[in-house]
């Protein structure tokens, strides 16, 4: 199994290249078994999860293919199954937004459950809550979820839960309401930029579409839709590692082709620590030349700071001076980096949904084991800042939503490889 090492104490430098939105390009690949016509999605992501979405497309019949300019043409060629299974949904919980446009174009769906992941249970009642409004019958049958429709019929649908309002809960209600007989208000849907790109692609496959961006969604069914070409938007959670690697290594890191608009939170959280940032025409550069100041991170809903930077800015507090606290609104118990980050010399302590965390003038190298995603992309950061050899196990979840992660830090001076075993 491959392993990332780190040799820290280099001050990154230079320009970084964001890639598309992972989260984004997922619920659009799925939004093309809304129809018949080609479509041609640019931007998307070299990703294992990309790979994964591809692998359930053609299995659902729809010819999934990377273009020689990296864009991925998808056209649906056989409706006949409705079957996403276990093996391919449960490596990658992004696939349950394959359930919305099954049960709107071919009226039956069977999705393997995608279960719980180190960040806790994960439901997803709200997803069923708001397909059900729509008219579907969705029954629990041997891990699978069932379900048909004879046809979806508009609805008004609350879908705020416990935690505020669902990412794919809302792209699942919302790609099935697309072609649902009559007007269908989502309430209290997810305003995430990943959300607005979805739904800016439905409406330019001819969806009726209002309050984009909102937390309440109007849409007008329409009888069927069409292919289209789309621009996945930048990846606002890959740029906000690199500003936060910028940071916790006093570097000077320009981030090229991103949505300054889509990072306001972050932008607002170096500052504070003292980290300058100045944002201009696409690009965001950061530069910081002392210790960051400990402060107060809470992770909400967009707009607020995002949970997949939650790691990242523990990394980077585990460094700062004084003492600061995380807490997470999103998913209570994703702290499971903290113990890796303690290995490291951090001084983490959980306290229910929160983490209180005394910065530490210096980490030191150590072998960790990665649990999620976002947790490798942290235990880099904080290997860029320690002192020896830092090696990241488990690195195949750095690969589910990092393209070319270490080339990046490369390109910016870092001393990092990757190690087969
Ligand atoms: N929730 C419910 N019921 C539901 C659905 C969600 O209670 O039916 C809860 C969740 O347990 C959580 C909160 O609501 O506490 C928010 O979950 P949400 O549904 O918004 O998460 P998601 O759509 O499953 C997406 C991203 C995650 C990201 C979250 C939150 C994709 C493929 N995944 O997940 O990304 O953390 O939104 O922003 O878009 C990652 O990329 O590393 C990642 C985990």
């Amino acid at each position: 199994m491959a392993r990332v090492v780190v040799e820290g104490g280099v001050s990154l430098r230079g320009t970084v290249t964001v890639s598309g939105a992972k989260n984004a390009a997922l619920p659009i690949m799925a939004a093309t078994l809304l129809s018949r016509g080609p479509s041609i999605l640019k931007r998307v992501p070299m990703l294992r999860d990309i790979e994964t979405m591809g692998e359930i497309l053609r299995g659902l019949g729809v010819e999934t293919e990377r273009m020689s300019d990296g864009s991925i043409r998808c056209e649906t060629k056989d409706e006949s199954t409705v079957l996403a299974p276990y093996d391919l949904v449960s490596t990658m919980r992004g696939s349950i937004c394959v359930l919305g446009p099954l049960l709107a174009r071919r009226k039956r769906a069977k999705v393997s459950l995608p279960g719980g992941c180190v960040l806790g249970l994960r439901p997803i009642d709200l997803h069923l809550k708001g397909l059900r409004a729509l008219g579907a019958r969705i029954e629990v049958e041997h891990g699978y979820l069932v379900a048909e429709a004879e046809e979806l019929r508009g609805a008004e649908i609350y879908l705020g839960g416990q935690f505020g309002s669902t990412v794919l809960g809302t792209a699942n209600v919302l790609m099935a309401a697309t072609v649902a007989r009559g007007t269908t208000v989502i309430d209290y849907a997810a305003c995430e930029p990943e959300v607005q790109d979805l739904a800016t692609f439905l409406v330019k496959m001819g969806a009726k579409i209002e309050g984009i961006g909102t937390p309440r969604l109007v849409v007008e069914g329409v009888d069927s839709l069409s292919g289209a070409e789309h621009t996945v938007i930048p990846d606002r959670i890959e740029a906000g590692t690199f500003m936060i690697a910028a940071a916790i290594t006093r570097g000077d890191v320009l981030v090229d082709q991103c949505r300054g608009d889509h990072l306001t939170a972050v932008i607002d959280k170096l500052q504070e620590v003292g980290v300058r940032v100045e944002r201009k025409n696409g690009t965001i550069r950061v530069n910081a030349n002392a210790r960051p100041r400990a402060t107060e991170i809470t992770t909400h809903t967009y707009p607020g700071l995002p949970t997949d930077l939650q790691a990242q800015f523990m990394a980077m507090l585990s460094v700062a001076d004084g003492m600061s606290i995380v807490s997470e609104k999103i998913y209570p118990d994703r702290f499971m980096h903290a113990a890796e980050l303690n290995r490291m010399g951090a001084d983490i302590r959980k306290d229910g949904p929160n983490a209180i965390v005394q910065g530490m003038s210096t980490l030191s190298g150590a072998e960790v084991m990665a649990s999620d995603l976002r947790a490798s992309a942290a235990l880099v950061l904080a290997g860029l800042v320690a002192r020896g050899k830092t090696e990241v196990h488990r690195v195949y979840h750095i690969d589910r939503g990092y393209e070319r992660i270490e080339r990046k830090f490369q390109d910016l001076g870092a001393r990092i490889w990757r190690e087969d075993d």
